[in-house]
């Protein structure tokens, strides 16, 4: 604080006279009054009370005034302080009330709105059919291998004893990446990856591997030239095709339905030997319109049996291919749609459904998780 100034002439000193004083409590009670929200009234109690405010100046001016006359000076401002603090906080209160009703009003929710209607999206059927099948294995200790889709054709052919003469590698079937000759392949089939986890993996190898195929084939209601398959390999010491068929019938029985089964049929496959087509048992007549004539089957067309895929026991030459001694292990190895899987499943006729990707035919599905 400023000492005493002995020629003080508080007369002189006008903020401190009555009128001063007066005047400018009426200033800020008319700011007060004149303040419309409490943003405004902020700067009002700024500039009528803040420290710089003339009431403020006034108050400090007493310290400086002879004894005698800070009693009454005192008395004036303190008066006068008084009163403008004190219509501060009724406008305060009164716009501060004002707000909350207003918040009150603008924010109102109408709990009686309906909800919104956004649609919770779905996977799509063969994905869910994809991790389904999967599962079956995974629950049996198999891991789940994949692999790249654009593959060189050595893993797509060759090492799975498919020769360059092989009708499969014409340019028909394939997709070649350009250029032709570097040996680069849209992938035509899952079994390559049976030769990347051989490569990759120590013995004993149990893997699925579920993965998107092309072949040039054109869309229609039976073909697509971008698929599914699902392939299985194990590898491992004194596995027979009586291992092959017990797994097949636990998978036919787990995805369709308790007590189906699967039946073999001697084939040929490059990469398995001996090689079967596989069939699964009818899971809608269970082979009984093959007998009953009167009750036509349109799943399997009264076969009794619908075509599922291709399996074998795994030919030495693949598991030499990868290094493994074929005199101390044997394996088996199978592969199917996962778009035919589907189509029976679900009773579905058109493949193009499955790729189109209308929301109309998966929203069918549900949420299946
Ligand atoms: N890769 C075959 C195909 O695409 C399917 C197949 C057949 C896979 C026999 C196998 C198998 O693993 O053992 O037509």
């Amino acid at each position: 604080m400023s000492a005493p100034n002995k020629d003080y002439d508080p007369v002189e000193v006008s903020s401190l006279d009555s009128e001063a004083v007066e005047s400018a409590t009426t200033a800020a009670l008319a700011a007060f009054v004149a303040a419309n929200d409490l943003d405004e009234l902020k700067l009002a109690r700024i500039a009528h009370t803040g420290d710089r405010s003339p009431l403020a100046l006034a108050n400090r001016e007493i310290g400086a005034l002879p004894p005698a006359a800070k009693a009454q000076a005192g008395q004036r401002v303190g008066k006068a302080r008084g009163l403008v603090k004190q219509a501060l906080a009724a406008r305060e209160a009164d716009l501060e009330q004002e707000r909350d009703a207003r918040v009150l009003r603008e924010e109102r929710v109408d709990v009686t709105l309906a909800a919104g209607q956004t649609r919770v999206g779905a996977r799509h059927p063969l994905t869910t059919i994809s991790e389904r099948l999967s599962d079956v294995f995974v629950a049996m200790g198999y891991e789940v291998a994949e692999g790249p889709e654009i593959e060189a054709e050595w893993f797509n052919f060759d090492a799975l004893n498919i020769a360059a003469d092989h009708p499969a590698r014409t340019m028909q079937d394939t997709f070649f990446v350009e250029p032709a000759e570097a040996g680069v392949v849209l992938r035509t089939h899952t079994s390559p990856v049976q030769i990347r986890a051989l490569l990759s993996r120590e013995l004993p190898v149990y893997v699925v591997c579920p993965g998107r195929v092309f072949r040039t084939d054109e869309l229609d209601a039976t073909h697509t030239p971008v698929f599914h398959q699902i392939e299985g390999l194990a590898v491992d010491e004194g596995i027979t095709m009586a291992d092959l068929k017990g797994t097949l019938d636990h998978l036919a029985a787990s995805v369709f339905g308790e007590g189906l089964v699967t039946r073999l049929r001697p084939s040929y496959f490059p990469f398995t030997e001996p090689s079967a087509e596989l069939d699964l048992q009818c899971f809608a007549c269970r082979g009984e319109s093959v007998t009953n004539p009167d009750r036509p089957c349109r799943t399997c067309g009264s076969e009794g049996w619908i075509e599922w895929g291709g399996c074998g026991m795994v030919n030495p030459r693949v598991l030499e291919a990868c290094g493994v001694d074929s005199e101390k292990y044997s394996g088996f190895a199978f592969g199917m749609g996962l778009e035919r899987t589907l189509m029976f499943r679900h009773d579905i006729t058109d493949m193009r459904d499955m790729v189109e990707g209308d929301i109309r035919f998966t929203r069918a599905f549900g949420l299946e998780g």
